[in-house]
């Protein structure tokens, strides 16, 4: 059996993506980073950091790379604001340039939190970027230094990002229509 799924409304598609992972890893270059560390911010951003990373390659950057897991216990879609470290870094940060990578900046606590824990251990320089802005939601005052795309005020899935551990697997972001089931993918039933 497979998971119930329902119709996604296409929001950012996949070659305006990949076309934007472009500039962003040529901004990235332009900071001049030295001993870059990218830290991506699982899970939400494995996607954008895989395809953003190798966008990166190709600019001519070789940064390490590694992996923070963080929650920001949410009921249902709602932010509660409270962040936790589910898997923590392993690497040195002291002294170096790090880029933060995360999928979506909306109330900021999440990547305020990431980046206050790596300038407390050390980090010469924490740098962000985000595939998606939400302007107008911020409860803590953070901007990225490269944003994706500015993102409507609507719950998005897909290119990482999750509705209860589904459609990360879509190559695109966009909008669930939870009313409307997709006939094929339920084969009729
Ligand atoms: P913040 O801490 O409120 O900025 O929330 C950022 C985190 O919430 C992101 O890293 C996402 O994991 C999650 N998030 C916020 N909005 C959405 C959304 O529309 N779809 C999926 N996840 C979201
Ligand atoms: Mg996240």
């Amino acid at each position: 059996m497979t998971t119930p799924a329902h119709r996604v409304r296409v929001l950012f598609d996949e070659s305006s993506i990949a076309r934007r992972n472009e500039e962003l890893a040529e901004a990235v270059r332009a900071t001049q980073p030295r001993d870059l560390l990218v830290v991506a911010v699982l899970k939400g951003s494995f996607m954008f950091a895989a395809d953003l990373l190798r966008a990166m390659h190709r600019v001519g950057l070789t940064p390490q790379v590694e992996f923070v897991h963080l929650s920001s216990y949410r009921t249902g879609t709602v932010s509660s604001g409270q962040v936790e470290i589910l898997r923590d870094v392993q690497s040195e940060v002291r002294g170096r340039d790090v880029l933060l990578v995360d999928d979506i900046l909306e109330s900021g606590r999440t990547l305020v939190f990431a980046k206050d824990l790596l300038m407390a251990r050390g980090a010469k320089r924490v740098l962000s970027a985000v595939l998606l802005e939400k302007p107008g939601k911020r409860a803590v005052t953070i901007e990225a230094d490269f944003v994706g795309f500015t993102c409507p005020d609507v719950f998005v899935v897909g290119y990482g990002m999750d509705a209860a551990h589904a459609y990360r697997q879509l190559p695109f972001v966009g909008v669930v229509d939870f009313d409307s089931p997709d006939p094929d993918l339920f084969g009729g039933a």
